[in-house]
């Protein structure tokens, strides 16, 4: 169940729409971010606060790959292996995440530190390999510039 604080921010976003389902998304973002992924307990507080029936929320929720629909660890790494990545040195970058952090793609480190989604394209190909650590974007990827990179995140 979500608390007063976010109860009202729900209420603001529901406000800029003429139809509530319009904050569907927002909402369904909100959840995730309150709970860490989206559980039928998530989707269900959606429902209540925006009073759109569950079976919308989870459809909506189920369409989108940005929404999270199993536990993941404190931060998400999601790194590409497309192409251009891939030429320059991706997969042994995924080969390191494994070796040094413990966590395979799909799934969770032992100490829910990180979770590793393997992405398609995101558009930095100039500068590949390329990852997102939650929403902050990360290029021009090596082993050591992961090291760094990931010291941040604990
Ligand atoms: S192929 Fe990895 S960012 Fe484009």
């Amino acid at each position: 169940m979500f608390n007063e604080t976010v109860l009202k921010e729900i209420e603001e976003i529901k406000a800029r729409y003429p139809d509530r389902r319009s904050a569907l998304l927002p909402s369904l973002y909100i959840a995730q971010r309150e709970f860490g992924w989206l559980s039928r307990e998530a989707m269900e507080s959606v429902s209540k606060a925006l009073n759109v029936p569950e079976a919308r929320v989870r459809g909506t929720a189920s369409f989108y790959a940005m929404y999270k629909h199993k536990p993941v660890g404190r931060h998400l790494i999601q790194l590409c292996t497309n192409i251009s990545c891939m030429i320059l040195g991706a997969e042994k970058l995924v080969d390191f995440l494994g070796t040094k952090y413990d966590v395979q793609p799909n799934g969770t480190s032992r100490d829910n530190r990180f979770s590793l989604v393997i992405m398609e394209c995101i558009g930095a190909c100039g500068t590949a390999p390329a990852m997102l650590v939650n929403t902050d974007f990360h290029d021009n990827l090596s082993e050591k510039r992961i090291e760094e990179i990931l010291d941040k995140y604990k």
